[in-house]
């Protein structure tokens, strides 16, 4: 009987028995899930300094939001009838919903944000690079990351919308109209995305389900594969620092560490530390929530969500007013930079022809020129996001934050 029960236990979980420890050793290998890492790493690579736990970060918020937003989906009604008054009800009326929405809310700003930082990191280290070794195809990660990057983006700007009250509706409409500005295909663009002329239950329910279903599985997709390639790549990119040392003659040894405990042992770590950050933003800074929306009251100034400020900046400044001529920056501004912008960094891990030395290790002196040129553009990006942010008042024009000159909020 006992021996039974035991054959069923086994049959429930697990019904592979490997014949020998070879066997066993190489059924684990060739599975993802059992083999997320190799048994052995370079100490280096596991070191707070390299990758500063970026890409670990970036993936703790989406775990986060993911339950967050699994449970928010429980309370909230994506119907322009329903959907304010259901935020309305999870601030007031739910049992802690005001803890759930904060914490959805504030893991989506501070996710963008790590996305963005762990970009940053990767340029600043070369991490895109191969080294010496003749495996390794790191350029394809950062190709993958910058589509990571972007859905991300798109899944925040996707959930903007759903509380639907002025801040969501006007955010998002300033959004839309960018990219209803592209030549010829602008329209349809507009139209496939809001699913119709103008903004109401057909674009709620779209953003509703690229939210919560298809951008999240494409980011879920996408990111197994990112790890999966970084094991493909023989490691994070600073362990070619070891291999070249090895190659010119030095006498040095990597140092290598089990994983378990290692690596297991920094992750959870990290992801303790990611959670009480977004668990002090939670509980110390409200998630606003403005009037119900309505396309009759527009906000004067009306922004778009904070990481496409420097779009709608952009748009503003390529803006050309002469006599009663207008030269609408819509495209200049909205579409046409930022796509330059975003294909130049997307192929920049093949142009960069930097020798192997500088693969994985900060600001290799080698990278000089390129690492001003990106940390240029990446302070402008940031830059015109804060001015976007503070110094730009009604109709667009500049201000000092605490001299916005007086108007009604709406008009
Ligand atoms: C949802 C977004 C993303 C997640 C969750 C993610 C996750 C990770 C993780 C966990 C690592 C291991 C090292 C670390 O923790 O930093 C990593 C490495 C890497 N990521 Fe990402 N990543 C994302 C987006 C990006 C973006 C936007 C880029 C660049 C455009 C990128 C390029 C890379 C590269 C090239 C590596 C290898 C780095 C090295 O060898 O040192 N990733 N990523």
């Amino acid at each position: 009987m006992k021996e039974k029960l035991y054959q069923v236990w086994r049959a429930l979980i697990w019904t592979f028995d490997p014949a020998d420890r070879g066997e066993a050793g190489k059924a684990i290998t060739r599975n993802f899930w059992l083999h997320w890492f190799p048994p052995r790493m370079t100490k280096r690579s596991l070191s707070w300094g390299y990758s500063l736990w970026l890409g670990t970060i970036s993936a703790v918020l989406f775990f986060i939001l993911t339950i967050t937003g699994i449970i928010l989906m429980f309370l909230y009604v994506p119907s322009v009838e329903r959907a304010y008054q259901s935020i309305k009800d999870l601030e007031y009326a739910v049992s802690f919903g005001w803890f759930l929405r904060n914490m959805h809310r504030w893991a989506a700003h501070m996710m963008v944000a790590s996305v963005f930082l762990h970009m940053v990191r990767v340029f600043y280290t070369g991490a895109y690079k191969n080294g010496i070794s003749h495996m390794a195809k790191r350029q394809i990660n950062w190709v993958v990351g910058m589509i990571l990057l972007g859905v991300t983006l798109l899944l925040s700007f996707s959930g903007y919308l759903l509380p639907w009250d002025q801040l969501a509706i006007w955010a998002v409409t300033v959004g839309t109209q960018i990219a209803r500005s592209v030549p010829i295909l602008g329209d349809d663009i507009y139209y496939v995305l809001a699913g119709g002329t103008r903004l109401d239950q057909n674009a709620l329910i779209r953003f509703y389900t690229l939210h919560v279903i298809f951008l999240p599985a494409l980011l879920l997709v996408l990111f197994s594969y990112h790890m999966w390639r970084i094991r493909k790549d023989e490691g994070l990119a600073s362990v070619e620092q070891e291999k070249i040392a090895r190659k010119s003659g030095k006498p040095v040894q990597p140092e290598m560490v089990f994983s378990t405990p290692w690596a297991v042992r920094r992750i959870i770590l990290v992801s303790l530390g990611t959670f009480v950050w977004v668990l002090f933003l939670t509980v110390f800074l409200e998630s606003p929530l403005e009037e119900p929306a309505s396309l009759e009251w527009t906000p004067n100034p009306a922004k778009a969500p904070w990481y496409f400020l420097w779009l709608q900046e952009l748009v503003a400044i390529t803006t050309i007013r002469i006599g009663g001529f207008t030269l609408n920056g819509g495209f200049i501004g909205g579409v046409l930079i930022p796509a330059i912008l975003g294909g130049a960094a997307t192929i920049w891990a093949f142009i960069d022809k930097s020798p192997p030395e500088a693969t994985g290790v900060w600001f290799h002196r080698s990278r000089l020129v390129q690492n001003l040129v990106f940390t240029f553009f990446a302070l402008l990006i940031v830059g015109m996001i804060i001015f976007a942010m503070y110094f730009r008042g009604p109709y667009w024009g500049v201000y000092w934050p605490w001299a916005w000159p007086e108007l009604p909020e709406i008009i």
